[in-house]
């Protein structure tokens, strides 16, 4: 299968960076944290995790192992371990593709709101306070302009391929988020307020569960890994034969969800602590105030509070988030643009000027009818295509494709694989348990 004069990731360790890179995003510092607070935090938590444990990352590996055998786009892929049932394939190639330039689309636009407030604290400290606030405030033109600016961003780096723009730009940008993350949870926690974050964060109470809620940590699960709009299938299909595949989706979600972990170390806390000095986090009926844009308001008040520091924090968090967002997005472009290179035989350098042109006018779209659209676009990609098609994978996975290729593929980097454990549960589990989990929480909300 493999195709000599395919582009590579050039290291292991730079394809773990790169696909954390796919994982660590929005989803983990906006996303889940945002979630976690308006539903409970802990219950949220602890859902959210046994969801990644026991559904996200059986299929990860899925995906991967299917990009990796494939070698190609995730149209060939899919076709190649199902040669025998084509359309099957090339559809859910294309709902991938379609899924994962939905997800851009409106994860563009919440970029650009970072975007806007990492620029804002700048622009207000050399008095061109009606600029910042501008760039901080909900406008319709600043959203399509900033959305439009963190769009171009992605275009230039997907321009450039695998090894010289994904993975080079995802190994320099992902170890500087993590120093600056810890040294930005070790502040909030030293600060007044902090404490009630942290019990509402890690002391459950079980009042707050409820079957909406297994729904919602399992899209969360499936959107924070990146999985089933095929992009780690295409990270997969860059990634060489002597790495152990089901290790190292291990170590990709455990980044991922030790980066989300941390997050809500950071945000629940920041939220207590802003209330403290004054911020309404809760309106009076005491939900909380506008979940989307609650770590907008709670992250610049906390900054306030650092005085000079909190400048330069301030600054590089926002910087940081441009960037994770900024590693995420580019694995959701290199979708639909490794499948138009390679199907329609186009120069990669032309196509993701057509298809990044095309998803911005989409975002535009969200934007001229953000009420409308906007969470419903979230939902029925993130709650609704992410699980269903990563489930569809996996049964293509676990019913359709030769067993004795599935086992080749995965003894690649790891000759005893046949003799493992993982090989004795991991087939079974995702030929039956996988659907029969998700279709407990699909229905479960339906009939309660
Ligand atoms: N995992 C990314 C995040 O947490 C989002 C993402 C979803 C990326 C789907 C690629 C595909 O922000």
């Amino acid at each position: 299968m493999a195709n000599s004069n395919r582009a590579q990731f050039s290291s292991r360790l730079g394809f773990i960076l790169a696909a954390a890179g796919s994982a660590v995003g929005l989803g983990n510092i906006w996303g889940f944290p945002t979630q976690a607070a308006s539903n409970g935090g802990a219950v949220f938590l602890i859902t959210y995790l046994v969801m990644v444990f026991v559904l996200a990352y059986p299929l990860l590996v899925a995906e991967l192992t299917i990009g990796r055998y494939g070698a190609s786009n995730p149209i060939r892929s899919l076709i190649s371990v199902a040669p025998k049932q084509k359309a099957l394939g090339s559809a859910v190639g294309i709902a991938g593709l379609l899924g994962a330039s939905g997800i851009l689309s409106f994860y563009a636009i919440v970029a650009g709101w970072f975007f806007g407030f990492l620029i804002g604290p700048v622009l207000s400290a050399i008095g061109l306070e009606s600029a910042a606030a501008w760039l901080e405030g909900f406008s319709l033109e600043r959203n399509l302009i900033l959305m439009g600016v963190f769009m171009l961003l992605t275009i230039m780096v997907v321009k450039n391929g695998v090894a010289d723009g994904i993975e080079k730009w995802s190994s320099r940008l992902m170890p500087v988020l993590f120093v600056l993350f810890i040294v930005m949870v070790v502040y909030t926690l030293t600060q007044p307020g902090a404490i009630d974050g942290l019990k509402m964060y890690l002391v459950p109470d079980t009042s707050h569960f409820s079957p909406d809620l297994m729904v919602s940590a399992m899209g969360q699960a499936f959107f924070s890994l990146s999985i089933g709009v095929c992009t780690m299938m295409v990270y997969g299909s860059y990634l060489r034969k002597d790495a152990n595949l089901p290790k190292t989706a291990a170590q990709v979600a455990l980044v991922d969800t030790g980066v989300a972990f941390v997050a809500g170390l950071l945000i629940l806390p920041a939220m207590f602590v802003a209330q403290k000095n004054g911020v309404q986090i809760y309106n009076d009926a005491g939900a909380l105030i506008d979940g989307d844009t609650l770590v907008f308001s709670v992250l610049p008040a906390m900054f306030d509070t650092m005085g000079f520091a909190g400048i330069i924090i301030g600054v590089a968090f926002f910087a940081l988030m441009v960037i994770a967002a900024l590693t995420s997005s580019i694995s959701m472009l290199e979708v639909p643009v490794s499948c138009a290179c390679e199907e329609l035989k186009k120069d990669r350098k032309t196509v993701v000027w057509w298809i990044g042109g095309a998803i911005s006018l989409f975002s535009a779209l969200i934007i001229f009818n953000f009420n409308t659209m906007f969470g419903l676009v979230i939902t029925v990609t993130t709650e609704y295509m992410q699980p269903i098609l990563g489930l569809i994978m996996a049964l293509i996975a676990g019913w359709i494709w030769n067993r004795n290729q599935v086992l080749e593929e995965l003894s690649q980097g790891y000759p005893e694989f046949g003799q493992s454990k993982f090989w004795k549960v991991w087939p079974a589990y995702v030929r039956i348990v996988c659907p029969i989990l998700m279709a407990m929480v699909f229905l479960w909300p339906m009939i309660k």
